[in-house]
């Protein structure tokens, strides 16, 4: 007799997004496309960085981006894709990008009444492109504030990062992910290349409330303030009750090193040094997605002293420190800088 075996299912991104919009009453769809809009371009994106090492794609433009930084062509190609994508979707008013100065008008009719903008960093981890290791995307999306007809201005950028709609980040890693959130838990999805679909493959991420990773870049350890001080030594001590000492990983790509401890537990800091006195990192297209991922799944994101999510931007490329991943890890590395660096 012929039995067939139960298929197992499995959800696409593309399914999973459109089941998720009852969960907003009012939602006509706009975000639910903005998302899958940001989904097709990360496939761009992941191809070429599967090739990087092959194609001509790999190395300096020879140009600096606004932060005073070498801009590598994948970042210029990556930057692309996801503007590219944004404006032919045509649920996006404006893009506020880590690699252009400015804050970016989508010019086409079909967006001058986009109910959305997004923030985005198109490339993160660029200094590991050349050496095959993880690298990723960060973004963020903010419902505008400016009056529907018209275009937008950087009032629509100078919000706190409470009021995002929705973040995300895609990690080009050993497989690549899209991790995001509209607000109501965190899913993943792994790219399965022989579909070229994002299928969910970790639904209701939560963070561990506790972990024994800490990731910081210690070579800038004499410019850190004292409480970020205090806090590598307090990891670095043996107390078996507490599982201390705890191991350092430190990839030198934010998305990476969070990504690792959003699933095994763990801190990342990238406090004030010397060099970055404000911080390395930026609030909109950085902090502030990431920052909302983590509490969403559990976990919690400060500057040291305030919630990311609260604090207020004045500027589009703005720096912050940054403290984030298990909620206890976080709140212990607060006490220490209220103690000795407040
Ligand atoms: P980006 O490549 O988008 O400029 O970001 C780089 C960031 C972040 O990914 C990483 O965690 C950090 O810079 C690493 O900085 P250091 O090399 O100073 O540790
Ligand atoms: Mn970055
Ligand atoms: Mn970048």
């Amino acid at each position: 007799m012929f039995t067939h075996k139960p298929i197992r299912r499995f959800i696409t991104l593309g399914q999973f997004i459109i089941e998720r919009q009852s969960d907003f009453p009012f939602a006509k769809g706009e975000l639910s496309r903005l998302l899958r809009d940001i989904g097709i371009a990360a496939k761009l994106v992941n191809r070429e960085v599967n090739k990087a090492g092959l194609a001509d794609i790999l190395g300096d433009m020879g140009e600096t981006n606004v932060q005073g930084e070498d801009q590598k062509k994948l970042d210029v190609y990556a930057n692309e894709q996801f503007i590219n994508a944004l404006r032919s979707g045509g649920e996006c008013l404006a893009v506020a990008s880590e690699e252009n100065e400015d804050l970016i008008e989508i010019e086409s009719p079909v967006s001058q009444n986009a109910k959305y903008v997004v923030c985005i960093d198109p490339l993160d981890g660029s200094s590991n492109i050349d050496v095959n290791v993880s690298i990723g995307t960060i973004f963020s999306i903010y419902r505008r504030k400016s009056d529907r007809i018209g275009t937008t201005t950087i009032e629509d950028f100078m919000i706190k990062g409470t009021e995002q709609v929705a973040a995300g980040y895609v990690i080009y890693g050993s497989s690549t992910m899209l991790v995001y959130t509209t607000g109501k838990g965190v899913n993943g999805f792994t790219l399965d290349p022989s579909i070229g679909e994002f299928c969910l493959s970790h639904p209701d991420m939560k963070i561990p409330e506790d972990g024994v990773l800490y990731s910081i870049n210690e070579g800038n350890y004499t410019h850190f303030p004292d409480g970020v001080k205090k806090y590598i030594k307090y990891c670095q001590e043996d107390d078996k009750a507490t599982n201390r000492p705890y191991s350092s990983r430190y990839i030198g790509s934010l998305v990476a090193d969070f990504h690792r401890n959003m699933i095994k537990g763990g801190v990342y800091i990238y406090p004030s040094t010397g060099k970055s006195p404000k911080g390395k990192l930026r609030l909109l297209y950085e902090a502030n997605p990431l920052a909302f991922i983590a509490e969403q799944a559990g976990g919690k994101a400060s500057n040291g002293f305030d919630r990311i999510l609260e604090v207020q931007p004045e500027s589009l490329h703005q720096r912050t420190p940054l403290f984030i991943g298990s909620k206890n890890m976080v709140e212990k590395a607060e006490e220490l800088m209220r103690i000795h660096s407040a």
